[in-house]
């Protein structure tokens, strides 16, 4: 069979993770979507940087929307970032093509997702973000195809590693903020900006994808209420211990009356509760359904690793088929449910 050829649009620590991926699970892999998946071309600035992976004989572009342009390129994965600007453009010109995308991008769906969704609905093709939110658990397929059957009451998380990690660094070894920080960048945990880490809008991002999902409602972004971790302090860390609690970044939203209620805070958490012991860069998602009662899904929320893992099962997916989501179009149908009010915290 054909190969299902790949525009990889970013070469950051995710993209070169996707392309070491692909590679050295080729063989599974191919088994499991019924063809090989390819890289072919790849969109970044820098051609020279090494990024540990070897890049020659792949078509190069320097302008990201040229990609999907590629008549050679089947599917789209942009791994930019940002919620306009040229990861916009990138998306909007593979739909137009009539090209699948994936994208890890929490940011560009969080604010645009609806609209999004709505032209790859039109244009009969797949938007799949499984890596846009907690790294690498299948929290998107979860909610989406695991708990189908449920109304969805409350959707809870850890939904920023790189927060976890500072937290969970400073609460083991007693270091501040700032300095555990720097060592969450060096790993490749940390935003482009990392203020959009510390200051929880990117685990806002996250939230508002799970609750349009969950709930089956467009979400306002900017009515998520949007609290991080700046003014915690490894004393703060210390005596929550002597109460016994675990103080946790956390993503909460909940179908209230007249709305959803989303925000983003600092929590205690009591150690008893199972997303107490969540450490480290890993993330957790506790959805709680009528019928199902409590899932805790939990794995590594950030990193080339876990990022890539999402990235390329959605690939299998698109390869095989079957990336149509259950919930009619997913966030696609939601952009035609009338609005609702959103509580403002
Ligand atoms: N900066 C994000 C985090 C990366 O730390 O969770 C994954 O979205």
């Amino acid at each position: 069979t054909r190969p299902l050829s790949i525009g990889v649009a970013g070469l950051g620590t995710v993209g070169a993770g996707v392309v070491t991926l692909l590679r050295q699970n080729a063989e599974l892999i191919a088994a499991r979507a019924g063809r090989p998946i390819v890289v072919t071309a790849v969109a970044a600035r820098d051609r020279t940087r090494d990024r540990g992976v070897a890049l020659d004989g792949l078509r190069w572009y320097d302008d990201a929307v040229a990609l999907a342009a590629d008549p050679g390129v089947d599917v789209v994965v942009e791994l930019i970032g940002g919620s306009d600007g040229p990861a916009k453009a990138l998306v909007e010109a593979a739909l137009a093509a009539g090209k699948p995308v994936v994208t890890a991008n929490k940011a560009l769906l969080a604010l645009h997702g609806a609209t999004l969704a709505e032209q790859a609905e039109a244009a009969g093709v797949a938007l799949a973000f499984e890596a846009a939110v907690a790294g690498g658990i299948p929290a998107i397929k979860g909610l989406r195809e695991g708990l189908a059957a449920n109304r969805i009451l409350r959707v809870t998380g850890i939904l920023n590693g790189t927060c976890n990690y500072i937290l969970t660094c400073m609460r083991d070894q007693g270091r501040e903020f700032a300095d555990v920080l720097a060592e969450a960048q060096k790993l490749g945990y940390a935003e482009a900006d990392p203020s959009f880490d510390i200051d929880g809008v990117d685990a806002a991002h996250k939230l508002a994808i799970l609750a349009a999902l969950a709930f089956g409602r467009p979400v306002d972004f900017a009515s998520v209420h949007v609290e991080g971790i700046r003014h915690i302090s490894a004393l703060d860390i210390k005596l929550a211990e002597e109460l016994g609690y675990r103080i946790k970044l956390l993503g909460i939203a909940a179908q209230v009356e007249g709305g959803i209620s989303t925000r983003v805070h600092p929590c205690m958490v009591p150690v008893s509760h199972p997303i107490a012991v969540v450490d480290g860069v890993y993330n957790a998602v506790v959805a709680e359904g009528d019928f199902v009662g409590r899932v805790v899904l939990e794995g590594r929320g950030a990193g080339a690793g876990p990022t890539a893992s999402a990235v390329v099962a959605d690939l299998i997916d698109i390869a095989r088929n079957r990336a149509t989501p259950v919930w009619g179009a997913g966030i696609a149908a939601l952009a035609h449910t009338p609005s609702v009010p959103m509580e403002q915290n």
